[in-house]
Order: structure tokens, then C-alpha cells, then sequence
């Protein structure tokens, strides 16, 4: 398979095979990963960020130096893009130093407008309206738990966001099926063409009845009600409280679990605020593979950025 020079942007265009493709090499350089130590020697991933990261950061810096490569984390407040340099010529100056751009931008715009002005492959490490890293690592998590993905179901609860969009997109061309228990859609994450495609594979459906959902599902997913950003900002205080109080009832609990019978594994893309999306009980549940999905991060990185560079 190769994927050399392509962008990672949302996964849209990417086929069945290429996505497994991706998976595959996640797993099998999570096996032996001393095999690819020296697959990116003197390679270099420029990672911008213009928002906060944990896992994303950490992995793609950590799986460039474990294939013998060097990450630059680049600082949008620090960089001159912080003072009305323009993205096309920053990009132009930046892919002279590097073998691939990463990005985590709020508009999907940001990343559109990178990948049209450069050669090297350019990767969405979360926008507003996907988070397909994100997507695919849990993929392979779901793999590795489940065996495969044709007629398992996922139920994605809370609010529709960028990382359902990544869900729904990579579930879907998998063969899975994609229940979002949702009952709102984040409105900048509202993507109708993925809607539409999704619906056209008969394996996405969307619901308010989490319950009902939940009783037969193999996979309960869910992620924050408030973008990260938010969180803490004193202007988004009152719709936080009004999102605080419509999805409640769609919290992600060990008692979803037991007043449904449900015994779908659970998942979580981090960070999590628990009492309000999750419990902590259902973090430290049997059935949680939320930290497996948090270590996949490293190993799909890695399939990533070989496959593109
Ligand atoms: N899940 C995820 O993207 O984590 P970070 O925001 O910490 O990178």
C-alpha cells in the first residue's frame, strides 16, 4: 500500500483497505517495534499547535524519536503567526525544514489552507470538525478488543463533535455500525457530507434513547460536552450550565451499565471531566479500554507518519 505524500485531513478520502492498511501497521509495530527504529532516520515532523494537548503532543513527538526521526513542537502564540504573519508563507517556510507538517488548529480551514500551499504531507492532529488521529487509533483498539469490526456497534453518547465525526467516518467505511445517542450536535462540528455518506452505508443512525442504544452495543463511547477551550472561560459559563443540565442524562456510568445489562467495553478519547461526561467508576470500570486507547495513540502515530513520509 502506499500512502507516501498524502494528507491526513479527515480520512473522507481514504478507502477501506487503506484505513486497515493503517490499523494493521499500528499492530504490528506495537508488536516489534524495534523493527522500525531506523524507518524515519533523519526525518522531521514540525507539530503546530494552536490549542492545548496531552496525548496527541506526546505521542507523535515520542513515535518520531522511536523511529529514529525528530519531532519540533511549534507554538502558534510563539511562533510569527502570532503576530498576522501569513499561514501560506509560514507554511512554505516551514516544510523547507521538514518531511511532514502536524497541526491542531480550531478551524479545519487552517489545515485546508496549509495542505494546498505545501509539498509534504500535512496532518490534522484535531480541528473543530474532526480529530481522524484520534479516530483511527481507536479503530485499532477496537480491533485488538474486539477481533473485527464487521457487525459490531459502537454508540457514541454526549454531543456530536469533532471526535464523532472521526468515528463516524472510519467506523463506517470499516463495516461497523455507528449509533450516535446524542441530543445535540456540536454546531461547528456539523459536517452534511459526511452525514450524508455515512447514512448512504446504512451503518450510522442517530438517537436520543441512550438506553435502548446501549443494550447491544460492544463499544460506549464518549468524550466532553464543552470544548476544551471553554471550559474554564467565564463568557461560556451560561451555556455551559445549560449543557450541563440537557446531557446529564447521557452521562457514561458503571450504573448505565448495570440498569441496561449492557456489557459494551468503554471508551473515552481523553481528556475526561469526570461527573459530568463520565464517572470515575466508569473510567476505572473492568470493562474500560481507555487507557489502551490513550497508549494506541504512539502506535498509530507511527503507522502514520511511515505510511505518509
Ligand atoms: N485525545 C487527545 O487528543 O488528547 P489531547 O487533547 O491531550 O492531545
Amino acid at each position: 500500500m502506499d500512502l507516501k505524500g498524502r494528507d491526513v485531513l479527515n480520512f473522507k478520502k481514504y478507502n477501506r483497505e487503506e484505513l486497515e492498511y493503517l490499523i494493521d501497521l499500528g499492530i504490528k509495530i506495537k508488536k516489534s517495534p524495534k523493527k522500525y527504529y531506523d524507518s524515519l532516520k533523519r526525518k522531521t515532523l514540525v507539530m503546530l499547535f494552536e490549542k492545548s494537548s496531552t496525548r496527541t503532543r506526546t505521542s507523535f513527538e515520542a513515535g518520531m524519536n522511536q523511529l529514529g526521526g525528530h519531532a519540533i513542537f511549534l507554538d502558534w502564540q510563539s511562533s510569527q503567526l502570532s503576530i498576522g504573519a501569513e499561514l501560506k508563507d509560514e507554511a512554505r517556510s516551514i516544510e523547507r525544514y521538514c518531511e511532514c507538517i502536524a497541526a491542531r488548529v480550531r478551524e479545519h480551514k487552517t489545515l485546508q489552507l496549509m495542505a494546498n500551499a505545501v509539498e509534504v504531507p500535512v496532518v490534522n492532529m484535531l480541528c473543530e470538525k474532526y480529530h481522524p488521529c484520534q479516530g483511527i487509533a481507536d479503530m485499532m483498539t477496537i480491533k485488538e478488543k474486539l477481533g473485527g469490526f464487521e457487525g459490531k456497534k459502537l454508540v457514541f453518547t454526549g454531543i456530536a463533535n469533532n471526535v464523532s465525526n472521526s468515528l463516524v467516518v472510519t467506523g463506517t467505511k470499516l463495516g461497523m455500525q455507528v449509533t450516535l445517542a446524542i441530543p445535540e450536535k456540536d454546531p461547528d462540528a456539523i459536517d452534511y457530507e459526511l452525514e450524508k455518506m455515512a447514512k448512504k452505508t446504512g451503518l450510522y443512525e442517530e438517537t436520543t434513547d441512550l438506553k435502548s442504544a446501549v443494550k447491544d452495543a460492544d463499544i460506549i463511547y464518549t468524550d466532553t460536552w464543552v470544548n476544551m477551550e471553554y471550559m474554564s472561560d467565564p463568557k461560556f459559563a451560561k451555556e455551559k450550565e445549560r449543557r450541563m443540565n440537557t446531557f446529564m442524562p447521557y452521562q457514561v456510568s458503571a450504573k448505565l451499565l448495570k440498569d441496561t445489562g449492557s456489557k459494551a467495553k468503554i471508551m473515552h478519547c481523553l481528556a475526561a471531566h469526570i461527573g459530568y461526561e463520565i464517572t470515575r467508576d466508569a473510567i476505572d470500570h473492568p470493562n474500560s479500554v481507555i487507557f489502551d486507547q490513550a497508549e494506541n495513540r504512539l502506535h498509530i502515530q507511527k503507522a502514520i507518519l511511515t505510511s505518509l513520509i
